[in-house]
């Protein structure tokens, strides 16, 4: 069976490590995302830990343009593919969704 990922952004504390640990639960592998890299590497290793998935970290500031082409770069480097997008950090973030939303459906 296919493995589904799912990528998270803000990540490191808050709903979004609940939302990584409840998708964890239902098996999907996770890229963590947010800027605090040491507490993503944490939640990371418990989750592969506990729940046995795969779970890769990318450390970005969401308020950087550049940022959304970076995690592109990331998850194509791996060769993962992002079946479900959780953009919960800041609700200021509505281009970075945008973004994100654009690279996921077009490249
Ligand atoms: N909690 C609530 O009751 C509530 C209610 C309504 C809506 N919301 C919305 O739900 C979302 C999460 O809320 P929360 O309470 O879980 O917030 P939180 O605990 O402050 O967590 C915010 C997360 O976003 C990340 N983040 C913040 N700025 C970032 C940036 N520039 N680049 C990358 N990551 C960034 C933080 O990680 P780093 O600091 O490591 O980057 C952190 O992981 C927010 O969008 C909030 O507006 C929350």
């Amino acid at each position: 069976m296919d493995r589904r990922t799912a990528l998270v952004t803000g990540a490191s504390s808050g709903l979004g490590a609940e939302f990584a640990r409840q998708l964890a639960n239902r098996g999907l592998d996770l890229i963590l995302v947010a800027r605090r890299s040491e507490r993503l590497s944490e939640l990371a290793d418990r989750l592969a830990h506990d729940a046995g998935v795969r779970a890769n970290v990318f450390a970005a500031d969401l308020s950087a343009p550049e940022a959304p082409a970076l995690i592109f770069d990331f998850v194509r480097e791996l060769r993962l593919r992002v079946d479900f997008l959780v953009n919960n950090a800041g609700s200021a973030f509505v281009h970075c969704a945008r973004a994100l939303l654009t690279l996921n459906f077009t490249k």
